[in-house]
Order: structure tokens, then sequence, then C-alpha cells
């Protein structure tokens, strides 16, 4: 029986119209650029896809032993439901490893697993927020926008400038703090490919922990920080830190949220955790178990056996994150050397993550009146695919876009930055 035909249009049942939060969720920026180089790629033309946030496998596969340690985990039968919670041997790896790398001793119960670092974050808004509630964040940014609205929170959006490397300064967050439920910060940052500076992360955790101090002498709920350090072991001659190793109190306020979706090329694997004091966490973990949102069992395990033995980390880790510093600096070689003849590009030079942030002083300048203007002469002109920082949120007309490595090779570096300086130059 075919029922393709109760699906067409027009549908005029009222069980289809979604709740308004839903109906309002606009889709990604992203897949539809991707979905548009496709088409360019299907009709024979040459593009030097820079836009996503992924790896190409053949590229940047995971490390090997985390692969065989899947399968082995599979051969061993690993294949009912992992706790909610998460297996204990990863949860307890990631301790291990944070106090080791992090330099911070969590105890027992602050470390909640997910499907990646998605769930976490959502469950984290979701265990917190009241309808109404204040989120504090900077843009541009990564989805953090969704998680908001999906909450029915408020949103205190903090506009940015390259003169900060896209990082809020603790100026232009100090106003929202009273009232705010979560701060959120994200560093190495998506999609600025910066890091937050020592000082700056120690002077917003002294406010929170100041601003945390007030609401216990009035009985007003705490405010978080949610920390996304997603990108963090890909920092590039400046070293990450947790806000709980700048402000050692800020561990009752902070959510770090982390996966091997970046730092070990393992998007499609979906671990994430969330590391976070142990009664949140309590309240996190029946969300991600209610939405069936935990990792794969056998992945548990083996990312467990992966960061338990640091001897195969570090080698792994070295060559990955020489592969992506020397993309993501032959980039940015590109565009310093053009803008040293005088082309109308920049780049803030590349602190971590895969990105580069890249300026094009191109708006209002030869019939290039957008962003996507920009991002469309750019495909067109260069065969090279980006995506400007409005799909970020940033306001249109800044002329700065994200280029990503995670499906680049030295050879389509280089072809890029060939067909940028020869697309600049033709203007
Ligand atoms: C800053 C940031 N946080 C979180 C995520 C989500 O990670 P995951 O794929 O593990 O859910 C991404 C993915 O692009 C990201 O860039």
């Amino acid at each position: 029986m075919d029922v393709a035909k109760w699906f067409q249009e027009p549908g005029t049942l009222p069980a289809r119209t979604p709740n308004a939060i839903v109906g309002a969720m606009k889709g990604s920026d992203i897949l539809r650029i991707a979905a548009e180089i496709g088409e360019r790629k299907a009709a024979g033309h040459e593009v030097m896809n820079l836009t996503i946030g992924d790896f190409d496998p053949k590229i940047f596969p995971i490390p090997e032993v985390l692969r065989d340690a899947i399968s082995t985990a599979l051969a061993e039968g690993h294949t009912n439901y992992p706790p909610a919670i998460g297996v204990p041997e990863l949860r307890s790896a990631i301790r291990s490893f944070y106090a080791d790398r992090l330099g911070i001793a969590y105890p027992e119960g602050s470390v909640q697993i997910g499907a990646g670092a998605r769930p976490p974050i959502y469950a984290a808004f979701r265990a917190l927020i009241e309808p109404g509630d204040l989120v504090v964040y900077p843009i541009p940014s990564w989805n953090v926008r969704f998680y908001v609205d999906m909450n029915l929170g408020r949103h205190a959006v903090i506009q940015t400038g390259p003169e900060t490397g896209f990082m809020p300064t603790a100026d232009q967050i100090a106003p929202h703090l009273r009232e705010a439920r979560i701060l959120l910060l994200n560093s190495p940052l998506n999609p600025a490919g910066t890091v937050i500076s020592d000082d700056l992360l120690r002077e917003i955790s002294e406010a929170v922990v100041a601003e945390n101090q007030r609401r216990e002498t009035t009985g007003e709920r705490a405010l978080y920080l949610v920390f996304d350090q997603v990108y963090w072991q890909l920092t590039f001659g400046v070293e990450h830190k947790s806000p709980v190793s700048l402000v050692p109190e800020m561990a009752r306020y902070t959510i770090h949220i982390d996966a091997i979706s970046k730092c070990w090329a393992g998007t499609g694997l979906r671990v994430g955790w969330a590391v976070l004091p142990p009664w949140l966490r309590g309240n996190v973990q029946p969300l991600v178990g209610h939405m069936g949102a935990w990792a794969g069992r056998a992945e548990q395990i083996a990312t467990a056996r992966l960061l338990a033995q640091p001897s195969l980390v570090d080698p792994w880790m070295d060559g990955f994150k020489g592969r992506v510093q020397g993309l993501l600096g032959a980039l940015a070689d590109g565009f310093d050397s053009m803008a040293a003849e005088g082309l109308p590009v920049r780049c803030l030079a590349p602190q971590g993550a895969i990105y580069l942030s890249v300026h094009f002083d191109l708006i209002g300048r030869n019939g290039i009146t957008t962003d996507e203007q920009l991002r469309a002469f750019l495909l067109e002109e260069a065969g090279v695919g980006i995506v400007p920082f409005t799909a970020f949120g940033l306001p249109d007309g800044t002329g700065w876009v994200r280029f990503s490595v995670g499906t680049a090779t030295p050879e389509s570096v280089a072809k890029a930055v060939t067909n940028i300086r020869a697309a600049l130059k033709r203007l």
C-alpha cells in the first residue's frame, strides 16, 4: 500500500502545524551552502570545499587504536544499553584525562556521557532554564541560539569583533550578569579559530563567582558558565585553560562541554560529555536517558581505552594537530602575502580549532553588497566554498568569513589561495 498521497500538498490539517518554536526554527545555512556546492560539482565545476566543520575520513581518519578498540568492543559483545550516565570506564578515563591534562581532579559523579557534545548542551540548558531565563552568549558563535530557543530562554547577544579575536570583553558581559542564568563561552572558537586569553577568562570567571556570592545572600538561582571546549586539544602555540584551572571556585558553576568529535576526528562516532557539578549532573542524567541520547556502548568502551593510553594518544595527536596547523598556516600565509600585495583581504592568525577567520574588504564594491554575495563571488570566481560569519549570527555586511580545513589537503589549500588571488586581481 502506497501512502504517499496522504502527504501531498496542500495540507490543511491543523495536525500539520508544529509548535511555534519548531515552526520558527531555521535550517542550517551551512547545509544550504553545502547543497549548492554539491550542485556546482555535479555540473562539472571544480570546488575547493572549505565550508564544513567536519573531517574527510580519508584525509583525517580517527586514531587506529580507537577504530580497533571499537571493533574489539563489538566482538566482546558490548551491544546492549549503556547506563544513562555513561559506562564507568569512560567516566573514569575522562576524570583521569582532565586531572592529567587540565590539572583538575573531579570527583566521581561529575561526568555525564552523551551522543556527542550536543545532548549534554541541550540537557544542561533544559535542566537550568525556566521559560524567560536569560542566556548570555557572544556572536559569532556556533548553534547556541537554537538551544536558547528550544528551552524558551531569552537571548542576550554580545556582538564581538576582530580586535578581540571575536571574543567578548568582560565589560560587554558585565551588564548582563546580574540577570543571567547561563553564560556560554566557546574556546577555541568556532567559527573564528581563536582562543580566549587566560586574563580574560580569569576576569570573567571572577565576575561569575562574585555574582554567585551575591546571589547566595539573596537566595536567587545560581549563574552557570557553559564552557564549550570541544576543540581544546587543537591549539597552536597557546595553551588551552579551563575556567576552573584559573579560578578553582568556578568548579561550582562550570559545565565543561567536550567530545571526541573534533579533537579525535570522530564526528560520526557520537561520543561526547559534560564535566560539571555532581548535583547538576544528577539532573542532566535523566534528561539524556529519556532522550536516549547516550553514546553507543562499544564507542564508549573504545574511547575509554583510547583516553587511558596517553602514550598512544600523544603521538597521534601531535601528527593530527601538526597537519591541521600546517593547512591553516598555509592558508594564512597565502592571505598575508595577498595583503602585502595590496589585495583587499586579511586574516587572523590561527590559534586553534580547524578554522581561519578571513576578512574580504569587498562589501560595497564591485556590485557586492552582502556577505551572501561575497560568498557567491568566492564560489563562482575562485571555486572556493566558505561560510560567512552571518551563518554564526553576525549581522550582514561585515565581510568576515570562515575557512575550514577539515576536508582540505595541501594541494586544495594551494589551489584555493591561487584562485582567490587571481579572482581578487581581476576585480
Ligand atoms: C563549538 C561547537 N560545540 C559543539 C559542537 C557539537 O559537537 P558534536 O558533534 O560532538 O555534537 C560543535 C560542532 O560543530 C561545535 O563547533
